[in-house]
């Protein structure tokens, strides 16, 4: 039987994932990954703009928020496979992923190998691409700032490069939030993850052998993954469909929630239209 709640808990791949189950039943199923070194309460304005007529799922990842981390080493691969058997253990036989960044790497991975349990997808500030050895001497020094300096430091000075500099002072709230979410994520996991992420391979030479719906979003400003990295996926995925984002960086759902929502509800309505024939107006 469904459990529908925040926190819930369940186990997958022999560690409790803990995830937010929302929305009705018998309707679209999106799954919403976030980002690192983030967790599912980044989702939260856009679980609550959809979550009156599609049944939405925020989890954490493994070792991030309140998942725990198990014994295996980190990889995307991994990251994805613990999302597929979410899936089945929720009794789940295709979902909407959403994945921002680190979360569009695993959605990319899963529908890679998985493509049968995907009916729609969207990617948010991400890319195909795997590190470059640039890329990833970066994140082994950052892996090293870490074990020298302490968490805290680590999420002072990456929360810079997550927003523009005008939000930094404008939307000092939600800037925060996100910083919270940084500090609260152990350093076990922070440089596990950096790991993963440096070994990850890249996904763009299966790109066009995606054929379901696609919508890809990108901050204008983005400096991690920036538009370019966005429009080659879009050129490459021909069932696709790019949004630049404006006043916006790294975290476009945050600092330009309007649009992103908009956009987010958009073409969820339309794939479930085709899919589910919805209909066009709540209650008819
Ligand atoms: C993220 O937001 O998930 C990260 O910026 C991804 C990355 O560092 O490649």
């Amino acid at each position: 039987m469904r459990c529908i709640g925040k926190n819930l808990g369940v186990t997958v791949n022999n560690i409790t994932i803990s995830y937010n189950d929302e929305g009705p039943d018998d309707v679209p199923v999106i799954i919403f990954i976030h980002g690192f070194p983030f967790n599912k309460s980044m989702w939260r304005q856009q679980v609550d703009a959809l979550k009156g007529r599609y049944r939405t799922i925020a989890y954490d990842i493994r070792g991030h928020g309140n998942s725990e981390s198990g014994n295996q080493k980190f990889t995307i691969d991994l990251f994805a496979d613990d999302l597929v058997n979410l899936m089945d253990e929720l009794n789940l036989s295709k979902a909407v992923l959403c994945g921002l960044s680190m979360g569009g790497y695993i959605a990319l991975n899963a529908v890679e190998k998985y493509p049968e349990r995907f009916e729609g997808l969207i990617l948010s500030n991400t890319q195909c691409t795997a590190d470059t050895p640039e890329g990833k001497e970066k994140r082994m020094q950052a892996i090293q700032g870490i074990k020298e300096s302490g968490v805290e430091k680590y999420a002072g000075e990456s929360i810079k490069h997550f927003f523009l500099p005008a939000s930094l002072d404008v939307k000092q709230k939600a800037v925060a939030a996100v910083k919270q979410m940084i500090i609260n994520t152990s350093q076990k996991t922070l440089c596990n993850t950096l790991l993963a992420l440096a070994n990850r391979k890249e996904t763009c030479t299966h790109l066009a052998e995606i054929n379901i719906p696609v919508l890809i979003m990108v901050g204008k400003e983005d400096k991690i993954t920036p538009p370019d990295k966005a429009l080659f996926m879009h050129k490459k995925i021909e069932s696709s469909q790019m949004y630049i984002l404006d006043h916006a960086g790294h975290l476009s759902n945050i600092e330009n929630q309007y649009e992103f929502n908009y956009q987010l509800r958009s073409f969820v309505e339309l794939i479930s239209k085709k899919l589910f024939c919805l209909s066009d107006t709540d209650g008819n």
